[in-house]
């Protein structure tokens, strides 16, 4: 989507509010079932209101952790694809009868200037063609029509060209977790229905995905963020203090019994959100459709016990997606705990970084 350039070597850059991670992969010459190694990885945090409700806010501060994390993990390839999403980003599955290339060009520009909330020369607009449903009978195209507005296009591209890399591709965070599934799990993909959930800072990208097709797109204005700044003030601790009681590390001063129950409101929230996606999904067509298996990604689903949260909540067997299930790496040169750790983190780029190569 919104792609320009190259085939090969490129270094997944997904640029989010709390941290920016980076990947580079190299494709595996042997024919094996890893499909990939991992050359190059770092991340980085990065201050908090830098990135604001999706916008770059301090470019100056994105470019520095950006040329940190390529110079502190020597990855020298410059080639880069980073991803958008959030409201400034519009995915709308559509159907159109067959037709001819040059027909399909004007029809979707029509349906775009329809479907878009945006006047239509503030956004780019892209498509791709799914493949056909094995339920529908009819002989119409379905099509993806992406449009994203292009002042966030070039908010973000902005930092990568100060940073001195070369923009290949610009993605949305929901294709990007696609493909980490898809390379991953294709055996589950292709068989099941799946949502991926990915909870971030700021933003919780929802996907679902119909034996390899997507059906519905959704990025909810939910994340950690909100989670630390409502346990700040239940509370009454610090943003920074209650950050770490999100990721498990003790605050002194205050009884627990008090923050598990701020988290659990928050837990609850976010659960009763994501539950309106779902319904819209399950509930929102003829047949009656049913999500077989969810992955969860981002660095909220490190919380303690969240994958069996959220199997209890949707009687649905649940796990965090692992970006590296079937990606290798050379042990003399990482730890493989570390790659346990960051699991969570890498969905995005790591979807990021196969997107060229698999072609
Ligand atoms: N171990 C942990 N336990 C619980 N929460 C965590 C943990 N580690 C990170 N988080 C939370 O996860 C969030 C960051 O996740 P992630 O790195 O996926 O976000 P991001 O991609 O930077 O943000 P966004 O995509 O929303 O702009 C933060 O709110 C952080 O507090
Ligand atoms: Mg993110």
């Amino acid at each position: 989507m919104l792609g320009f350039g190259r085939e090969k070597g490129l270094v997944g850059l997904d640029i989010g509010s709390h941290s920016i991670k980076a990947v580079e992969l190299n494709p595996k010459k042997k024919a094996s079932e890893n499909l990939y190694e991992i050359k190059k990885i770092g991340y980085e945090l990065i201050p908090r209101d830098t990135i604001v409700e999706g916008t770059i806010i301090d470019s100056a501060a994105v470019v520095e952790t950006i040329k940190m994390i390529f110079d502190e993990n020597k990855i020298s390839n410059k080639n880069v694809a980073i991803s958008i999403s959030g409201n400034s980003v519009i995915i709308k599955k559509i159907s159109l009868p067959s037709m001819d290339t040059e027909e399909l060009a004007e029809s979707i520009i029509w349906e775009a200037k329809h479907n878009i909330p945006y006047p239509y020369e503030e956004t780019n607009v892209d498509y791709a063609i799914l493949r056909p449903s094995p339920y529908s009978e009819e002989k119409n195209l379905d099509i993806l029509l992406v449009a994203a507005k292009k002042d966030k296009i070039a908010n973000y591209s902005n930092v990568v060209y100060q940073a001195r890399k070369n923009l290949e591709a610009m993605e949305v965070d929901v294709f990007a977790l696609q493909n980490a599934l898809e390379i991953n799990y294709s055996e589950i993909l292709n068989e099941k229905t799946v949502a991926i959930i990915n909870i971030g800072a700021n933003i919780t990208n929802v996907v679902i995905i119909e034996k390899g097709i997507p059906q519905l797109f959704r990025d909810l204005s939910l994340g950690g963020f909100f989670f630390t700044e409502n346990m700040s003030k239940d509370l009454n601790i610090s943003f920074d203090e209650a950050e770490k009681a999100l990721k498990g590390i003790p605050v002194k001063n205050f009884p627990s019994e008090q923050l598990e129950a701020s988290l659990r409101t928050n837990i609850e929230n976010l659960l009763e959100e994501i539950e309106k996606t779902f319904s819209f999904y399950e509930v929102g067509e003829k047949k009656e459709k049913k999500i077989e298996q969810i992955f969860l990604s981002g660095g909220l689903s490190k919380l303690k016990g969240f994958p069996s949260v959220f199997e209890n909540k949707f009687k649905t067997k649940t796990e965090i997606l692992n970006p590296f299930r079937k990606i290798s790496f050379e042990e003399k040169k990482f730890d493989a705990i570390y790659f346990q750790e960051l699991a969570a983190l890498f969905g995005v780029a790591t979807g990021l970084a196969t997107r060229r190569l698999e072609k």
